[in-house]
Protein backbone atom coordinates (compact mmCIF):
# COMPACT_ATOMS: atom_id res chain seq x y z
CA UNK A 1 0.00 0.00 0.00
CA UNK A 2 1.31 3.48 -0.92
CA UNK A 3 1.73 5.63 2.42
CA UNK A 4 -0.40 8.53 2.56
CA UNK A 5 2.93 10.95 2.83
CA UNK A 6 3.52 9.63 -1.37
CA UNK A 7 0.41 9.75 -2.57
CA UNK A 8 0.54 12.71 -5.05
CA UNK A 9 -2.86 14.06 -6.17
CA UNK A 10 -3.58 15.01 -9.66
CA UNK A 11 -5.80 17.80 -11.24
CA UNK A 12 -8.64 16.54 -13.21
CA UNK A 13 -8.19 19.17 -15.95
CA UNK A 14 -5.41 20.99 -18.02
CA UNK A 15 -5.86 24.07 -19.75
CA UNK A 16 -3.88 26.27 -21.59
CA UNK A 17 -3.49 29.64 -22.34
CA UNK A 18 -4.02 31.79 -19.54
CA UNK A 19 -5.63 34.82 -21.31
CA UNK A 20 -8.71 36.17 -20.14
CA UNK A 21 -10.89 33.78 -22.21
CA UNK A 22 -8.46 30.66 -20.43
CA UNK A 23 -8.73 32.17 -17.05
CA UNK A 24 -12.23 32.86 -16.61
CA UNK A 25 -13.13 28.91 -17.80
CA UNK A 26 -10.53 27.27 -15.78
CA UNK A 27 -11.98 29.22 -12.57
CA UNK A 28 -15.32 28.52 -13.93
CA UNK A 29 -13.64 24.59 -13.92
CA UNK A 30 -12.72 24.87 -10.38
CA UNK A 31 -15.59 26.48 -9.23
CA UNK A 32 -17.74 22.98 -10.25
CA UNK A 33 -15.60 20.55 -7.74
CA UNK A 34 -13.00 19.74 -10.30
CA UNK A 35 -9.30 20.40 -9.63
CA UNK A 36 -7.65 22.42 -12.91
CA UNK A 37 -4.09 23.38 -13.56
CA UNK A 38 -3.50 26.05 -16.15
CA UNK A 39 -0.08 26.62 -18.28
CA UNK A 40 0.99 29.96 -19.85
CA UNK A 41 4.42 31.30 -20.96
CA UNK A 42 4.00 34.24 -18.83
CA UNK A 43 4.49 33.96 -15.48
CA UNK A 44 2.22 37.36 -14.64
CA UNK A 45 -0.79 35.25 -16.30
CA UNK A 46 0.43 32.56 -13.79
CA UNK A 47 0.16 34.50 -10.88
CA UNK A 48 -2.78 36.16 -11.77
CA UNK A 49 -4.59 32.71 -11.78
CA UNK A 50 -3.21 31.30 -8.72
CA UNK A 51 -4.40 34.98 -6.94
CA UNK A 52 -7.66 34.89 -8.48
CA UNK A 53 -8.16 31.08 -7.47
CA UNK A 54 -7.01 31.20 -3.76
CA UNK A 55 -9.21 28.72 -2.42
CA UNK A 56 -9.89 26.66 -5.41
CA UNK A 57 -8.77 23.27 -6.12
CA UNK A 58 -6.36 25.27 -8.70
CA UNK A 59 -2.32 25.83 -9.82
CA UNK A 60 -0.86 27.41 -12.66
CA UNK A 61 2.96 26.81 -13.59
CA UNK A 62 4.62 28.09 -16.85
CA UNK A 63 6.57 25.00 -17.12
CA UNK A 64 5.14 22.38 -19.85
CA UNK A 65 6.49 18.90 -17.70
CA UNK A 66 4.99 20.29 -14.49
CA UNK A 67 1.86 20.68 -16.24
CA UNK A 68 1.53 17.71 -17.89
CA UNK A 69 3.03 15.43 -14.39
CA UNK A 70 0.19 17.21 -12.67
CA UNK A 71 -2.56 15.88 -15.08
CA UNK A 72 -4.81 12.87 -14.11
CA UNK A 73 -4.71 10.40 -17.00
CA UNK A 74 -6.27 10.18 -19.44
CA UNK A 75 -5.06 13.77 -19.52
CA UNK A 76 -7.70 16.65 -20.44
CA UNK A 77 -5.97 19.36 -21.83
CA UNK A 78 -8.17 22.59 -23.16
CA UNK A 79 -5.98 25.07 -25.27
CA UNK A 80 -7.72 28.32 -25.48
CA UNK A 81 -5.04 30.53 -27.64
CA UNK A 82 -5.62 32.20 -30.94
CA UNK A 83 -6.27 30.16 -33.43
CA UNK A 84 -3.87 29.60 -36.47
CA UNK A 85 -0.03 29.09 -35.38
CA UNK A 86 -0.69 28.75 -31.75
CA UNK A 87 -2.51 25.75 -31.58
CA UNK A 88 -0.29 24.11 -33.62
CA UNK A 89 2.96 25.54 -31.90
CA UNK A 90 1.31 24.30 -28.33
CA UNK A 91 0.15 21.17 -29.58
CA UNK A 92 3.59 20.16 -31.45
CA UNK A 93 5.09 21.56 -27.77
CA UNK A 94 3.03 18.73 -25.64
CA UNK A 95 2.81 16.15 -28.00
CA UNK A 96 6.06 14.60 -27.47
CA UNK A 97 4.80 14.20 -23.78
CA UNK A 98 1.44 12.97 -23.85
CA UNK A 99 0.32 9.58 -23.81
CA UNK A 100 -1.81 7.21 -25.76
CA UNK A 101 -5.86 8.06 -24.60
CA UNK A 102 -5.17 11.75 -23.47
CA UNK A 103 -7.32 14.39 -24.64
CA UNK A 104 -7.05 17.80 -26.16
CA UNK A 105 -9.50 19.83 -26.49
CA UNK A 106 -9.37 23.23 -28.73
CA UNK A 107 -11.43 25.55 -27.64
CA UNK A 108 -10.89 28.52 -29.92
CA UNK A 109 -12.37 29.76 -33.32
CA UNK A 110 -9.58 27.68 -34.95
CA UNK A 111 -10.88 27.23 -39.33
CA UNK A 112 -12.78 23.47 -39.42
CA UNK A 113 -9.97 22.45 -41.85
CA UNK A 114 -7.38 23.20 -39.08
CA UNK A 115 -9.31 20.94 -37.52
CA UNK A 116 -9.85 18.04 -39.96
CA UNK A 117 -5.80 17.90 -40.37
CA UNK A 118 -4.74 17.84 -36.53
CA UNK A 119 -7.61 15.35 -36.03
CA UNK A 120 -6.19 13.27 -38.13
CA UNK A 121 -2.48 13.69 -37.50
CA UNK A 122 -3.40 13.22 -33.56
CA UNK A 123 -5.36 10.25 -34.31
CA UNK A 124 -2.20 8.45 -35.67
CA UNK A 125 -0.46 8.89 -32.36
CA UNK A 126 -3.82 7.92 -30.49
CA UNK A 127 -4.37 11.06 -28.78
CA UNK A 128 -8.35 12.52 -28.96
CA UNK A 129 -8.53 15.45 -30.58
CA UNK A 130 -11.54 17.89 -30.28
CA UNK A 131 -12.48 21.05 -31.21
CA UNK A 132 -14.65 23.04 -29.02
CA UNK A 133 -16.66 25.94 -30.37
CA UNK A 134 -17.19 28.25 -27.14
CA UNK A 135 -19.68 31.05 -26.91
CA UNK A 136 -20.37 34.14 -24.86
CA UNK A 137 -17.56 35.55 -24.36
CA UNK A 138 -15.39 36.01 -20.89
CA UNK A 139 -18.15 36.40 -19.10
CA UNK A 140 -19.24 33.56 -20.21
CA UNK A 141 -16.55 31.43 -19.86
CA UNK A 142 -16.35 32.31 -16.29
CA UNK A 143 -20.44 31.52 -15.39
CA UNK A 144 -21.39 29.35 -18.57
CA UNK A 145 -20.92 29.29 -22.05
CA UNK A 146 -22.34 27.08 -25.07
CA UNK A 147 -20.15 24.80 -25.78
CA UNK A 148 -19.61 23.35 -29.47
CA UNK A 149 -17.66 19.70 -29.02
CA UNK A 150 -17.14 17.88 -32.35
CA UNK A 151 -14.34 15.13 -32.32
CA UNK A 152 -15.28 11.56 -31.58
CA UNK A 153 -18.13 10.55 -29.52
CA UNK A 154 -15.74 8.48 -27.09
CA UNK A 155 -13.93 11.67 -26.51
CA UNK A 156 -16.62 13.96 -25.48
CA UNK A 157 -17.18 10.78 -23.23
CA UNK A 158 -14.16 11.88 -21.84
CA UNK A 159 -15.00 15.29 -20.84
CA UNK A 160 -18.80 15.33 -20.57
CA UNK A 161 -18.89 15.45 -17.00
CA UNK A 162 -16.70 18.51 -16.60
CA UNK A 163 -18.14 20.54 -19.79
CA UNK A 164 -21.69 19.83 -18.73
CA UNK A 165 -20.94 21.34 -14.99
CA UNK A 166 -19.65 24.24 -16.58
CA UNK A 167 -22.06 25.21 -19.39
CA UNK A 168 -25.03 27.33 -19.19
CA UNK A 169 -28.36 26.15 -17.98
CA UNK A 170 -31.43 26.23 -19.72
CA UNK A 171 -34.47 24.77 -17.78
CA UNK A 172 -31.83 22.20 -15.70
CA UNK A 173 -30.33 21.35 -19.13
CA UNK A 174 -26.89 21.88 -20.04
CA UNK A 175 -25.90 23.95 -22.98
CA UNK A 176 -23.82 21.32 -24.39
CA UNK A 177 -23.97 18.61 -26.78
CA UNK A 178 -21.63 16.13 -29.15
CA UNK A 179 -22.18 17.60 -32.82
CA UNK A 180 -20.52 15.60 -34.74
CA UNK A 181 -17.66 13.74 -36.15
CA UNK A 182 -14.35 15.59 -37.05
CA UNK A 183 -14.72 19.47 -36.96
CA UNK A 184 -18.16 19.48 -36.57
CA UNK A 185 -17.45 21.43 -33.38
CA UNK A 186 -15.41 24.06 -35.11
CA UNK A 187 -17.92 24.57 -38.08
CA UNK A 188 -21.45 24.69 -35.46
CA UNK A 189 -19.17 27.52 -34.17
CA UNK A 190 -18.13 29.19 -36.86
CA UNK A 191 -22.07 29.07 -38.48
CA UNK A 192 -22.62 30.65 -35.16
CA UNK A 193 -20.57 33.80 -35.67
CA UNK A 194 -21.74 34.00 -39.27
CA UNK A 195 -25.74 34.40 -37.86
CA UNK A 196 -23.35 36.73 -35.19
CA UNK A 197 -22.08 38.69 -37.80
CA UNK A 198 -25.73 39.24 -39.20
CA UNK A 199 -27.59 39.89 -36.43
CA UNK A 200 -25.22 42.99 -35.29
CA UNK A 201 -25.13 44.31 -38.44
CA UNK A 202 -29.22 44.18 -38.36
CA UNK A 203 -29.28 45.71 -34.86
CA UNK A 204 -26.66 48.24 -36.22
CA UNK A 205 -28.84 48.88 -39.15
CA UNK A 206 -32.31 49.60 -36.95
CA UNK A 207 -29.85 52.17 -34.76
CA UNK A 208 -28.91 53.91 -37.93
CA UNK A 209 -32.55 54.31 -39.03
CA UNK A 210 -34.03 55.19 -35.86
CA UNK A 211 -31.64 57.96 -35.05
CA UNK A 212 -30.62 59.01 -38.47
CA UNK A 213 -34.56 58.64 -40.41
CA UNK A 214 -36.52 58.90 -37.09
CA UNK A 215 -34.60 61.19 -34.95
CA UNK A 216 -34.42 59.43 -31.44
CA UNK A 217 -31.77 60.19 -29.16
CA UNK A 218 -29.65 57.94 -27.19
CA UNK A 219 -31.86 57.63 -24.24
CA UNK A 220 -34.81 57.37 -26.15
CA UNK A 221 -32.81 54.53 -28.41
CA UNK A 222 -32.25 52.88 -25.06
CA UNK A 223 -36.10 52.66 -24.45
CA UNK A 224 -37.18 51.54 -27.32
CA UNK A 225 -34.39 48.18 -27.32
CA UNK A 226 -35.03 47.77 -23.33
CA UNK A 227 -38.85 47.44 -24.95
CA UNK A 228 -37.94 44.94 -27.54
CA UNK A 229 -36.23 42.97 -25.26
CA UNK A 230 -39.33 42.26 -23.72
CA UNK A 231 -40.70 40.96 -26.71
CA UNK A 232 -39.86 38.79 -29.74
CA UNK A 233 -36.83 39.88 -30.40
CA UNK A 234 -35.75 39.08 -26.68
CA UNK A 235 -31.99 38.44 -26.77
CA UNK A 236 -28.44 38.61 -25.28
CA UNK A 237 -27.27 41.03 -27.97
CA UNK A 238 -30.55 43.34 -28.30
CA UNK A 239 -30.10 43.89 -24.24
CA UNK A 240 -26.43 44.87 -24.32
CA UNK A 241 -27.50 47.08 -27.34
CA UNK A 242 -30.36 48.61 -24.95
CA UNK A 243 -27.31 48.91 -22.16
CA UNK A 244 -24.95 50.43 -24.49
CA UNK A 245 -27.07 53.77 -25.12
CA UNK A 246 -26.85 54.25 -21.40
CA UNK A 247 -22.84 54.36 -20.74
CA UNK A 248 -21.38 57.89 -20.30
CA UNK A 249 -18.10 59.07 -21.81
CA UNK A 250 -15.67 59.09 -18.98
CA UNK A 251 -13.09 61.00 -21.22
CA UNK A 252 -15.33 63.47 -22.07
CA UNK A 253 -19.04 64.45 -22.35
CA UNK A 254 -22.47 62.69 -23.48
CA UNK A 255 -22.75 59.01 -24.20
CA UNK A 256 -19.89 56.91 -24.95
CA UNK A 257 -21.73 55.09 -28.17
CA UNK A 258 -20.90 58.39 -30.33
CA UNK A 259 -17.98 58.84 -29.56
CA UNK A 260 -16.22 54.85 -30.85
CA UNK A 261 -15.01 55.52 -34.55
CA UNK A 262 -17.13 53.52 -36.80
CA UNK A 263 -14.38 50.81 -38.15
CA UNK A 264 -16.08 47.49 -37.06
CA UNK A 265 -12.62 45.22 -36.86
CA UNK A 266 -12.90 41.17 -37.40
CA UNK A 267 -10.91 38.16 -36.95
CA UNK A 268 -12.94 36.21 -39.31
CA UNK A 269 -15.08 33.81 -38.67
CA UNK A 270 -17.89 35.86 -40.20
CA UNK A 271 -15.92 35.97 -43.53
CA UNK A 272 -15.10 32.30 -43.18
CA UNK A 273 -18.96 31.60 -42.60
CA UNK A 274 -19.64 32.98 -46.23
CA UNK A 275 -16.69 31.99 -48.27
CA UNK A 276 -17.83 28.14 -46.95
CA UNK A 277 -21.70 29.51 -48.18
CA UNK A 278 -20.02 29.89 -51.31
CA UNK A 279 -17.86 27.06 -51.90
CA UNK A 280 -21.15 24.77 -51.14
CA UNK A 281 -23.35 27.01 -53.18
CA UNK A 282 -25.60 28.09 -50.14
CA UNK A 283 -26.79 31.71 -50.58
CA UNK A 284 -26.62 32.98 -46.82
CA UNK A 285 -26.90 37.02 -47.66
CA UNK A 286 -27.80 38.69 -44.67
CA UNK A 287 -24.04 37.69 -43.38
CA UNK A 288 -22.72 38.51 -46.68
CA UNK A 289 -23.82 41.58 -46.16
CA UNK A 290 -22.75 41.94 -42.70
CA UNK A 291 -19.00 41.39 -43.72
CA UNK A 292 -19.17 43.44 -46.52
CA UNK A 293 -20.20 45.81 -44.10
CA UNK A 294 -17.55 45.68 -41.96
CA UNK A 295 -15.16 45.95 -44.93
CA UNK A 296 -16.60 48.93 -46.38
CA UNK A 297 -16.77 50.40 -42.54
CA UNK A 298 -12.77 50.10 -42.64
CA UNK A 299 -12.40 52.64 -45.35
CA UNK A 300 -13.15 55.64 -43.42
CA UNK A 301 -11.16 58.40 -45.30
CA UNK A 302 -12.70 57.11 -48.67
CA UNK A 303 -16.44 57.60 -47.15
CA UNK A 304 -15.80 60.43 -46.19
CA UNK A 305 -14.11 62.26 -48.96
CA UNK A 306 -17.20 60.39 -51.37
CA UNK A 307 -19.31 61.41 -48.97
CA UNK A 308 -18.62 65.11 -49.56
CA UNK A 309 -19.38 64.64 -53.38
CA UNK A 310 -22.77 63.63 -53.01
CA UNK A 311 -23.66 65.53 -50.49
CA UNK A 312 -26.95 67.44 -51.97
CA UNK A 313 -28.41 64.47 -53.79
CA UNK A 314 -32.45 63.86 -52.84
CA UNK A 315 -33.64 61.74 -50.60
CA UNK A 316 -36.96 61.28 -50.00
CA UNK A 317 -39.09 57.82 -49.62
CA UNK A 318 -42.44 59.35 -49.02
CA UNK A 319 -42.74 56.23 -46.53
CA UNK A 320 -43.66 57.10 -42.66
CA UNK A 321 -42.42 54.53 -40.22
CA UNK A 322 -42.42 54.23 -36.09
CA UNK A 323 -40.95 52.11 -34.08
CA UNK A 324 -42.96 49.21 -33.96
CA UNK A 325 -42.53 49.19 -38.46
CA UNK A 326 -38.26 48.42 -37.05
CA UNK A 327 -39.38 46.28 -34.69
CA UNK A 328 -41.44 44.24 -36.84
CA UNK A 329 -39.04 44.69 -39.87
CA UNK A 330 -36.27 43.24 -37.81
CA UNK A 331 -37.57 40.33 -36.57
CA UNK A 332 -38.48 39.28 -39.51
CA UNK A 333 -34.52 39.95 -40.58
CA UNK A 334 -33.41 38.02 -37.39
CA UNK A 335 -35.89 35.07 -38.36
CA UNK A 336 -34.26 34.78 -41.63
CA UNK A 337 -31.08 35.07 -40.80
CA UNK A 338 -30.91 32.13 -38.26
CA UNK A 339 -32.57 30.67 -41.27
CA UNK A 340 -29.80 30.70 -43.79
CA UNK A 341 -27.09 29.90 -40.91
CA UNK A 342 -29.37 26.68 -40.01
CA UNK A 343 -29.84 25.82 -43.80
CA UNK A 344 -25.97 25.92 -44.54
CA UNK A 345 -25.18 23.88 -41.40
CA UNK A 346 -28.03 21.50 -42.85
CA UNK A 347 -26.06 21.21 -46.28
CA UNK A 348 -22.46 20.85 -44.97
CA UNK A 349 -23.88 18.10 -42.26
CA UNK A 350 -24.25 15.92 -45.45
CA UNK A 351 -21.30 17.93 -47.32
CA UNK A 352 -19.04 16.95 -44.43
CA UNK A 353 -20.68 13.86 -43.53
CA UNK A 354 -21.14 15.42 -39.36
CA UNK A 355 -24.83 13.66 -39.35
CA UNK A 356 -25.65 17.04 -36.76
CA UNK A 357 -28.88 17.53 -35.22
CA UNK A 358 -29.99 21.21 -35.64
CA UNK A 359 -32.66 20.64 -32.80
CA UNK A 360 -29.74 19.40 -30.17
CA UNK A 361 -27.64 23.02 -31.92
CA UNK A 362 -30.48 24.92 -31.60
CA UNK A 363 -31.25 23.49 -27.99
CA UNK A 364 -27.46 24.59 -27.02
CA UNK A 365 -27.50 27.96 -28.58
CA UNK A 366 -30.38 28.90 -26.19
CA UNK A 367 -28.55 30.20 -23.26
CA UNK A 368 -24.28 31.13 -22.53
CA UNK A 369 -24.35 32.04 -26.60
CA UNK A 370 -23.64 35.44 -28.20
CA UNK A 371 -27.01 34.25 -30.20
CA UNK A 372 -28.96 32.98 -27.24
CA UNK A 373 -32.66 34.61 -27.99
CA UNK A 374 -36.05 33.91 -27.87
CA UNK A 375 -36.50 32.59 -31.33
CA UNK A 376 -33.85 29.64 -30.45
CA UNK A 377 -36.72 27.88 -29.20
CA UNK A 378 -39.30 28.44 -31.77
CA UNK A 379 -36.09 26.92 -34.05
CA UNK A 380 -35.74 24.06 -31.40
CA UNK A 381 -39.29 22.84 -31.81
CA UNK A 382 -39.17 23.43 -35.61
CA UNK A 383 -36.28 21.07 -35.98
CA UNK A 384 -37.77 18.47 -33.37
CA UNK A 385 -41.11 18.01 -35.67
CA UNK A 386 -39.24 17.95 -38.86
CA UNK A 387 -35.28 16.98 -38.47
CA UNK A 388 -34.59 17.23 -42.50
CA UNK A 389 -36.38 20.81 -42.38
CA UNK A 390 -34.38 22.20 -45.74
CA UNK A 391 -35.30 25.85 -44.84
CA UNK A 392 -37.17 26.98 -40.99
CA UNK A 393 -39.03 29.36 -43.91
CA UNK A 394 -41.24 26.21 -44.19
CA UNK A 395 -41.80 25.39 -40.58
CA UNK A 396 -46.05 26.40 -40.20
CA UNK A 397 -45.70 28.40 -36.87
CA UNK A 398 -42.71 30.40 -38.75
CA UNK A 399 -44.56 30.99 -41.83
CA UNK A 400 -47.16 32.72 -39.80
CA UNK A 401 -44.83 34.65 -37.77
CA UNK A 402 -42.87 35.60 -41.34
CA UNK A 403 -46.24 36.98 -42.64
CA UNK A 404 -47.11 38.95 -39.69
CA UNK A 405 -44.00 41.07 -39.90
CA UNK A 406 -42.47 40.91 -43.67
CA UNK A 407 -45.00 43.94 -44.71
CA UNK A 408 -43.17 46.22 -41.96
CA UNK A 409 -40.01 45.18 -43.75
CA UNK A 410 -40.98 46.03 -46.53
CA UNK A 411 -41.94 49.55 -45.18
CA UNK A 412 -38.51 49.83 -43.65
CA UNK A 413 -36.56 49.15 -46.90
CA UNK A 414 -38.32 51.29 -48.95
CA UNK A 415 -38.16 53.95 -46.08
CA UNK A 416 -33.69 53.92 -45.36
CA UNK A 417 -33.64 53.14 -49.05
CA UNK A 418 -35.32 56.12 -49.79
CA UNK A 419 -33.62 58.64 -47.64
CA UNK A 420 -30.23 57.03 -48.06
CA UNK A 421 -29.55 55.09 -45.02
CA UNK A 422 -27.49 52.24 -45.84
CA UNK A 423 -29.67 48.91 -44.94
CA UNK A 424 -27.75 45.93 -47.14
CA UNK A 425 -28.51 43.39 -44.23
CA UNK A 426 -32.64 44.05 -44.01
CA UNK A 427 -32.93 44.49 -47.59
CA UNK A 428 -30.84 41.18 -48.96
CA UNK A 429 -32.87 39.66 -46.09
CA UNK A 430 -36.08 40.66 -47.62
CA UNK A 431 -34.50 39.86 -51.25
CA UNK A 432 -33.86 36.68 -50.35
CA UNK A 433 -37.12 36.02 -49.03
CA UNK A 434 -38.44 37.37 -52.05
CA UNK A 435 -36.52 35.14 -54.25
CA UNK A 436 -37.11 31.89 -51.86
CA UNK A 437 -40.62 32.87 -52.32
CA UNK A 438 -41.01 32.95 -56.02
CA UNK A 439 -41.44 29.84 -57.98
CA UNK A 440 -40.42 31.66 -60.78
CA UNK A 441 -37.51 34.06 -61.92
CA UNK A 442 -35.69 35.75 -64.34
CA UNK A 443 -32.90 33.40 -64.50
CA UNK A 444 -34.47 31.74 -67.70
CA UNK A 445 -32.92 34.68 -69.45
CA UNK A 446 -29.78 34.06 -68.00
CA UNK A 447 -29.89 30.59 -69.25
CA UNK A 448 -30.84 32.30 -72.58
CA UNK A 449 -27.46 34.52 -72.76
CA UNK A 450 -25.22 31.62 -71.52
CA UNK A 451 -26.19 29.67 -74.47
CA UNK A 452 -26.43 32.60 -76.99
CA UNK A 453 -22.92 33.81 -76.13
CA UNK A 454 -21.24 30.00 -75.67
CA UNK A 455 -23.69 27.44 -76.19
CA UNK A 456 -23.96 26.71 -72.54
CA UNK A 457 -27.37 24.65 -73.40
CA UNK A 458 -30.65 25.45 -71.62
CA UNK A 459 -33.39 23.27 -70.04
CA UNK A 460 -37.12 23.93 -70.77
CA UNK A 461 -39.83 24.43 -68.93
CA UNK A 462 -42.09 21.94 -71.06
CA UNK A 463 -40.41 19.00 -71.64
CA UNK A 464 -37.41 17.29 -70.68
CA UNK A 465 -33.98 17.17 -72.13
CA UNK A 466 -30.97 19.81 -72.91
CA UNK A 467 -31.57 22.00 -75.65
CA UNK A 468 -29.16 24.51 -77.44
CA UNK A 469 -30.40 27.26 -80.47
CA UNK A 470 -28.84 29.46 -82.89
CA UNK A 471 -29.82 32.75 -81.40
CA UNK A 472 -28.85 35.42 -84.21
C1 LIG B 1 -18.51 34.18 -29.05
C2 LIG B 1 -17.89 35.11 -30.08
C3 LIG B 1 -16.42 35.11 -30.06
C4 LIG B 1 -15.74 35.99 -31.11
C5 LIG B 1 -16.13 37.42 -31.09
C6 LIG B 1 -15.28 38.32 -32.00
O1 LIG B 1 -19.29 33.35 -29.47
O2 LIG B 1 -18.21 34.29 -27.86
O3 LIG B 1 -18.30 34.69 -31.36
O4 LIG B 1 -15.98 33.79 -30.25
O5 LIG B 1 -14.40 35.94 -30.86
O6 LIG B 1 -17.44 37.57 -31.42
O7 LIG B 1 -15.44 38.00 -33.34
P1 LIG B 1 -15.00 39.05 -34.46
O8 LIG B 1 -13.69 39.62 -34.03
O9 LIG B 1 -14.85 38.27 -35.72
O10 LIG B 1 -16.08 40.07 -34.51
Amino acid sequence: MVSKKFMVSLYDFGLVGLGVMGRNFILNVADHQFSAFGLDTDPVKVSDLKLEGAGKKIDGTTDKLVFIQNLSRPRKIMLLVPAGGPVDSVIYELLPHLEPGDLLIDGGNSHFSDTNRRFDQLAEKEIHFMGAGVSGGSKGARFGPSIMPGGNEASYKIIQPIFEAVSAKVNNEPCVDFMGHGSAGNYVKMIHNGIEYGLMQLIGESYHIMKQGLGLNNFELQKVYSKWNEGDLQSFLIEITAGIFSVQDDLGSGELVDKILDKAKQKGTGKWTSQNAMDMGMPIPTIDAAVAMRQISASKEIRTEVSQKYKSTERESGIVIDTLDVEKAFYFAFMITYAQGMSQLGVASSEYHYDLNLERIAKIWRGGCIIRSRFLEDMRVAFSKNSELPTLLLDPVIIEKIKETVMSARKVVQFSVGNGIPSMALANTLNYFDAFSSSNLPLNLIQAQRDYFGSHTYERNDREGVFHSEWK
